[in-house]
């Protein structure tokens, strides 16, 4: 199979059949041992960390699938740690897609003098650049138009999907006593149509969760929804 792209947490490979197959390393972003969903670096390795992503992944996409949300998705093979997707082109050479329930992390960083830590948002929906070189700037609705990024009328579609998925997932969080905070997603365009559907994964590594109080780890995540 031919390697498409090789990232910080995931292999991608093409298949004879033109779809993709994602692969779950069991790399995690961070720095020093720490995880951190909004790093742009591997920071720590865990045993078993991307068969417990793919799982939760595969969780999600069908959840999804069942509320009729356009995703990538085809099939996983747990034992192999690897994903089937339908191939998306991306919005340049990639976007993050945020959606915030509560102020933490860079939102805090950036708003701070106006915002409290752990205040509620309202879904609050931001796009970042994927440009690991840059750090992921932010980039609003105008600058995606003039660019010939996403057109608004896309921006619409995506900014709904997001908030549409965030409450699906925050559901299912909720159904364990885990509250989420905010979460990160990716977009593409698939087939013919190119039609906007949620690509890569729905893991522990994507968002951050608490219970309690408490911050949850993405394998501790795992274990908890999946239990
Ligand atoms: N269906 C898809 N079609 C094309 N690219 C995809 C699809 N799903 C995920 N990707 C891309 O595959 C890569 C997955 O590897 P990952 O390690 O997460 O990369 P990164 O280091 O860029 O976060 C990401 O760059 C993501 O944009
Ligand atoms: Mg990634």
């Amino acid at each position: 199979m031919e390697v498409v792209y090789t990232g910080k947490t995931k292999d991608v490979y093409r298949q004879e059949d033109g779809n993709f197959l994602l692969k779950f390393k069991d790399d995690a972003t961070g720095t020093n041992g720490v995880f951190d969903p909004g790093s742009n670096t591997v920071g720590l390795t865990i045993e078993g960390a991307g068969r417990a992503g793919l799982r939760l992944t595969k969780f999600f996409f069908e959840v999804l699938q069942e509320h009729n949300i356009p995703t990538h998705y085809i099939d996983a093979d747990i034992e192999k740690a690897t994903m089937t997707v339908k191939p998306a082109v991306l919005f340049g050479d990639g976007l993050e897609v945020i959606c915030r329930l509560r102020a933490v992390g860079s939102f805090l960083r950036r708003y701070g003098a106006y915002a409290q830590e752990g205040q509620p948002l309202d879904y609050f929906v931001e796009v970042t650049l994927k440009d690991d070189a840059r750090e992921d700037p932010p980039i609003t609705e105008d600058a995606l138009d003039m660019l010939g990024i996403l057109s608004k009328a896309e921006y619409q579609i995506l900014k709904d999907l997001t908030r549409r998925i965030t409450q699906v997932v925050e559901a299912e969080l909720a159904k364990k006593g885990i509250e989420l905070y905010d979460i990160k997603f990716e977009f593409g365009r698939v087939g013919p149509e190119q039609q906007i559907v949620l690509i890569d994964e729905i893991s522990g590594g994507n968002m951050r969760a608490f219970k309690d109080g408490r911050h949850i780890q993405p394998l501790e995540l795992e274990e908890l929804m999946l239990a």
